[in-house]
């Protein structure tokens, strides 16, 4: 027999082969499906719907259109139950806390990585001194249980230790706001980019609580601190100082987008504090407007389209649907804050959303961008002040415009797990 003719029979057998293990991986998803599910989209076999959904960011709305607040997607053999819209997120996080206020296993879990630390070995013990402190390493990837119960009231605990809610913490933040703002007057009038600059006063606000100081921005112990932590714990700076100071970025972007809007928060501080005195958490009440501006740069800016993943503890129901116990569900929260139901026309910037006839601040329970339930974030106390505080200090100093013939930077933003404005540069002009 020729060669072809040899290589024939082998060739078919292997393909009949793959075919049967093909068979039996797509039995053994099918059978092992449990009865019951929510439903969802057809995937292909193997890989499930992780194509569609890398191909597309606004895949769960979509599905969330055609099968309801919950559905059910498969990343490869994992399974997840999506949670779309707030009647469902809350009836899950709040109603069902204790079955829904687990974390997947296989969560990605970053290690210390000693040998490349070398004579920077303090900054490494202090970096995880933060770690054990409130390291997300433990609490955030910690399935729910006496340990993570254990954790969250250490944690929360110690930032009270540090002087979480203290008049001493609002001291720390503000004169970081000082020195970002005196950072900002170095530019003298020239365009610049504030990302780094606001990381770095977010980070600072983290180390001054920790390690009892502030650093300069180029420090070169700073920089270090800041590469140290960034290998052991980016994801402790990653569940604080990035959101933070991504919110603060999105704040000065939409100023910058609507000077009217800026005018007005400016006039409400001249009014309630005039040109030298510092803001502090009381002055909230009294500033209902920027108080707004700030809940819609939450619900807008959406930096957290979704929660960390969770999972179910328990076996459990939602909506009429079973869920079995362990299994990783997806949380939208991006659904609730561009919600057309909830927000007439979601995608328009506008504070009055959140104020009433009598100019007082309205508070709406659908913005979540800390999440809610048991697992809500640990650090929203700390954020929401820093945010207030930096954000008037700076409009309190200067008036932020765009760079003169600049286009206008785009509102939406860079889709991912962290949702940050496109790169953009600003003028701040001292204001008389
Ligand atoms: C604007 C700033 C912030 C936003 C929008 C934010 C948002 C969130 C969200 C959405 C979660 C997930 C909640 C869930 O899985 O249901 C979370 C968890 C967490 N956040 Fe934040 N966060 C911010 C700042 C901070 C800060 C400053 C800290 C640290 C002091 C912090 C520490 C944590 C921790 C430890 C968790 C995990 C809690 C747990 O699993 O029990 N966050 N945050």
């Amino acid at each position: 027999m020729s060669f072809w003719g040899n290589m024939f029979p082998a060739f078919w057998s292997l393909q009949v082969m793959l075919l049967a293990v093909l068979c039996v991986i797509a039995t053994l998803v099918l059978c092992g499906r449990p009865r019951n599910l929510p439903p969802g989209p057809r995937g292909l076999p193997i890989l499930g719907n992780v194509l569609s959904r890398m191909k597309d960011p606004w895949s769960y709305a979509k599905w969330s259109k055609k099968y309801g607040d919950v559905f059910t997607v498969y990343f490869g053999p994992k399974r997840i139950i999506v949670l779309h819209g707030y009647s469902v997120i809350r009836e899950a996080l709040v109603k069902k806390s204790k079955d829904f206020s687990s974390r997947p296993l296989n969560q990605a879990f970053l290690s210390p990585d000693g040998k490349t630390l070398g004579k920077k070995n303090i900054i490494y013990f202090k970096s995880l001194f933060i770690h054990n402190l409130c390291s997300p390493l433990g609490i955030v990837e910690e399935p729910y249980g006496p340990k993570w119960k254990e954790q969250r009231k250490f944690a929360v605990m110690s930032l009270r230790d540090f002087g979480l809610g203290k008049r001493s913490m609002e001291g720390k933040i503000l004169e970081e706001a000082r020195a970002l703002g005196d950072e900002i007057c170095k530019k003298d009038g020239r365009a610049f980019s504030i990302s780094q600059m606001m990381q770095s006063a977010v980070s600072n606000v983290i180390c001054s609580i920790v390690f009892g100081r502030r650093y300069e921005y180029d420090d070169t112990t700073f920089k270090d601190l800041l590469e140290s932590i960034d290998r052991i714990v980016y994801q402790l700076f990653l569940a604080g100082t990035d959101k933070t100071s991504t919110t603060l970025r999105w704040a000065l972007l939409y100023m910058i987008l609507h000077p009217d809007i800026q005018e007005k928060v400016q006039q409400e501080i001249d009014s309630v504090l005039g040109p030298n005195q510092e803001p502090s958490m009381e002055h909230r009440s009294q500033m209902p407007y920027t108080e707004a501006t700030l809940t819609e740069v939450n619900r807008l800016a959406a930096v957290t389209p979704l929660t960390v993943q969770h999972a179910t503890s328990s076996d459990t129901t939602l909506r009429g649907y079973n869920i079995p116990k362990g299994t990783a569900v997806e949380i939208v929260l991006l659904s609730v804050h561009h919600d057309p139901q909830l927000w007439p026309e979601p995608y328009k910037f506008d504070p009055t959303r959140f104020i009433n006839d009598a100019g007082r601040y309205v508070k709406r329970e659908e913005v979540i961008p800390f999440s809610i339930g048991r697992r809500g974030c640990l650090g929203e106390q700390l954020a929401r002040m820093e945010i207030f505080l930096i954000f008037t200090s700076l409009l309190q100093r200067f008036t932020f415009k765009l760079p003169g013939g600049a286009p206008k930077p785009s509102e939406e933003g860079i889709p991912g797990p962290l949702h940050q404005p496109v790169p953009f540069m600003l003028v701040a002009e001292p204001r008389k």
